[in-house]
Order: structure tokens, then C-alpha cells, then sequence
């Protein structure tokens, strides 16, 4: 069966074409990055339009990129939560529509569900259970991933996401938005310079006890040095290393901490900041140190994608049958708490 995913969540529009026997036939993202840089972050209600003007169009240019036909969907996926309501209720009014107008089942997937299950569509994929580490710029958990629906919350963060840390710091930078690239690049290159370590900050709960993060009074270290001495050429590189390091430290070690109390050996790193770089190399260093493996899925899986949401709706179709249909009605939910999802 060929399931339509629909990922309208924050500011990326994400469509994607699964087939349950093929794998992944198509998809195609368009990132409204630019248009909300100008205001230093997401402007919820511009998401929305813009989702809007996006959507059709690109599960058009999707399914003609696959050589498909609307009639070829067989059930629609689409993110109902958590999100920006507005624009969740974009993706979710669509998918309702066209599955009325299809008569396919409709479901609503948690987002978080997709980005734990999205390292299931690279190769090799790891196999259940393994550990998620999922580090985007809304969210900071430590997972047990046991089978589709069966997760279980090890630790979070109990203030910023990491993203979000690193975007607010870049911010004081003076990096612009979303920052967390560019703070990185900045940090490799003082790397590379050679010049001597200016800065140590804080590794906040670090040895806590519990799988639990903080970051934001990493940010508040990060200008407390920036008060004392200044932003400069001098001082920017230094600072950016020091934060990168402290932040990279942290999810390293408690991502082996949750490796070693749940005696798993598998760990999957899925959201934006699981692009880092230095993040990647400590985090493959420690595990090799003990035996374990970690699985990066490519970038364009482990940032939001349509993939994802098509995907985790396919393998509840498979597990569940289609009891869910939903015709003509739909709902979002911008709060939703991934442990009180069911199992399928
Ligand atoms: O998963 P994602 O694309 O979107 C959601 O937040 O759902 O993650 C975006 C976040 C942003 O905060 C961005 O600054 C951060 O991931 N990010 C990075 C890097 N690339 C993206 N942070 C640090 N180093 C990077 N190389
Ligand atoms: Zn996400």
C-alpha cells in the first residue's frame, strides 16, 4: 500500500510517498528557514500560510517526481502533534479532505514518533530495541525504543532544547537564525586554528544521578563571559568552543549512561543537532570505548521530513489495520505527550 505523508508542524513542509512493500518512493521538503530568519525565529502565523501555499504543489510535483497518480494513495499520514496549532491544523485539514475525497484511511502521527522511528529508512538500520537520542530545536529525550508504539521516556531536558541552546547562543554571538550551524562551524574553525583554549563553561547536571538535562544556564555562562570580555574576533571562536564542548559532553555522557542502564548496545541519533559534527566523533569515540553502535540517519531523515511521518504511518497500517479511518473530521493537538501514544 502507498501511504501519503504530510509534515506541517513548524517550519518545514515535508511530503512523502511510502510504499509498504517498495520502501520510500519520493519526497520533497521545503524549508521556510529564510523567510523566518528575518525576525530572528518562527513566526507562528506566517508557518501557517506559507504551509498553505506549499502543500498542494508539492504533493504534486512528489507524486508526478514518482510517477504516481493521487488515485495510487492507498492512506494518508500527516503530523497531528506537537506543533504550532495553526500550522498542524494545515497538514491535518489537507490529509482529512483528500481522504474523503479518496475514501482512504486517515492517520494522525506524533511527530516524535516519526523522528524515533525515521532511522528504521536508512541503511543499516538499527533493530528494535534500541536507545533514541533525539536532539532537535524543540526537543532534548533520551528513548527506549522497544517496537512501534512502545517508548519509554528515559530523561529529558528540564529547560532548553539543545537546538534551542544553540540557537539562543548563536543569537548572542551575533550569528543570525537558526544558529546552531554556524556556531558549530565557528567553534571547528578556532578548533583548527591551534590557538589555545580561552574558556571552560559549565557541564550543567552532568553528574545529576537521573538521564535529565538543563541548558539554559549554559546560555546565561555564555553571557556572563561575553559581559566580561567583550565580543570580539578574538573572543567569538573561543567562547563558541567552549559552549560546543560543554553541550556535547553532556548528551554524550548521559547517552551512555542511558546505553548502560537499560543494558542496551544500539543508539540512534535523530533531530537537527545530530548533525554536529563534534557531537558525532565524542559520541562514536565513548561507544566504541564500550562496545556499542551508533546509527546516524542521514541528515535529511534526522531534521523533520515527510519520510518520517509517511513511514511511522505505514508501519501502524501494517501492525494495526485500518481501524483508524477518519472521514470528514480532523483534529491537532499542539501538546501531546509521546508516552501516552498507543501501541498499534
Ligand atoms: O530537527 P530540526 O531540524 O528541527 C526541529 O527543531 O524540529 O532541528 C533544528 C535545530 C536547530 O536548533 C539548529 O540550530 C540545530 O538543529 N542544528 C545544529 C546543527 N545543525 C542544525 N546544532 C548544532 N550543530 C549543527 N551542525
Ligand atoms: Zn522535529
Amino acid at each position: 500500500m502507498l501511504v501519503l505523508g504530510i509534515e506541517t508542524s513548524c517550519d518545514e513542509t515535508g511530503i512523502a510517498l511510502y510504499h509498504t512493500e517498495h520502501g520510500l518512493l519520493g519526497h520533497a521538503l521545503y524549508s521556510q528557514t529564510e523567510m523566518h530568519s528575518e525576525y530572528g525565529g518562527v513566526v507562528p502565523e506566517l508557518a501557517s500560510r506559507d504551509h498553505i501555499r506549499r502543500v498542494l504543489p508539492l504533493i504534486r510535483q512528489t507524486l508526478a517526481a514518482a510517477k504516481l497518480e493521487l488515485q495510487d494513495v492507498g492512506a494518508i499520514a500527516y503530523t497531528q502533534g506537537p506543533g504550532l496549532a495553526g500550522a498542524l491544523l494545515v497538514g491535518a485539514s489537507v490529509a482529512a479532505a483528500m481522504g474523503f475525497a479518496l475514501k482512504v484511511p486517515v492517520l494522525g502521527i506524533h511527530h516524535l514518533e516519526g523522528h524515533l522511528l525515521s532511522p528504521l529508512l536508512s541503511t543499516p538500520a538499527p533493530v528494535f530495541p534500541f536507545v533514541a537520542l533525539l536532539v532537535s530545536g524543540g526537543h532534548t529525550q533520551l528513548m527506549e525504543v522497544s517496537g512501534v508504539g512502545r517508548y519509554k521516556l528515559l530523561g529529558e531536558t528540564v529547560d532548553d532544547a539543545a537546538g534551542e541552546a544553540f540557537d539562543k547562543t548563536a543569537k548572542l554571538l551575533g550569528l543570525g537564525y537558526p544558529g546552531g550551524p554556524a556556531l558549530s562551524e565557528l567553534a571547528e574553525e578556532f578548533s583548527r586554528s591551534g590557538k589555545p583554549k580561552q574558556f571552560k563553561l559549565p557541564r550543567p547536571m552532568l553528574h545529576s544521578g537521573d538521564l535529565n538535562f538543563s541548558f539554559s544556564g549554559l546560555k546565561t555562562a555564555v553571557l556572563t563571559l561575553t559581559n566580561k570580555h567583550g565580543i570580539t574576533q578574538q573572543t567569538r571562536g573561543g567562547i563558541a568552543l567552549a559552549f560546543q564542548e560543554a553541550i556535547v559532553e553532556v548528551l554524550t555522557e548521559k547517552s551512555l549512561a542511558a546505553l548502560t542502564q537499560t543494558g542496551l548496545t544500539q543508539l540512534v541519533v535523530a533531530g537537527g543537532v545530530g548533525a554536529n559534527r563534534q557531537l558525532r566523533a565524542s559520541l562514536s569515540r565513548r561507544a566504541a570505548e564500550t562496545g556499542a553502535v551508533v546509527f546516524y540517519p542521514e541528515l535529511e531523515f534526522c531534521t523533520d521530513n515527510g519520510a518520517m511521518i509517511a513511514f511511522a504511518g505505514a508501519m501502524r497500517l501494517q501492525q494495526a489495520g485500518i481501524r483508524n479511518q477518519l472521514v470528514g473530521s480532523f483534529t491537532v493537538r499542539a501538546r501531546w505527550d509521546l508516552e501516552l501514544l498507543e501501541t498499534p
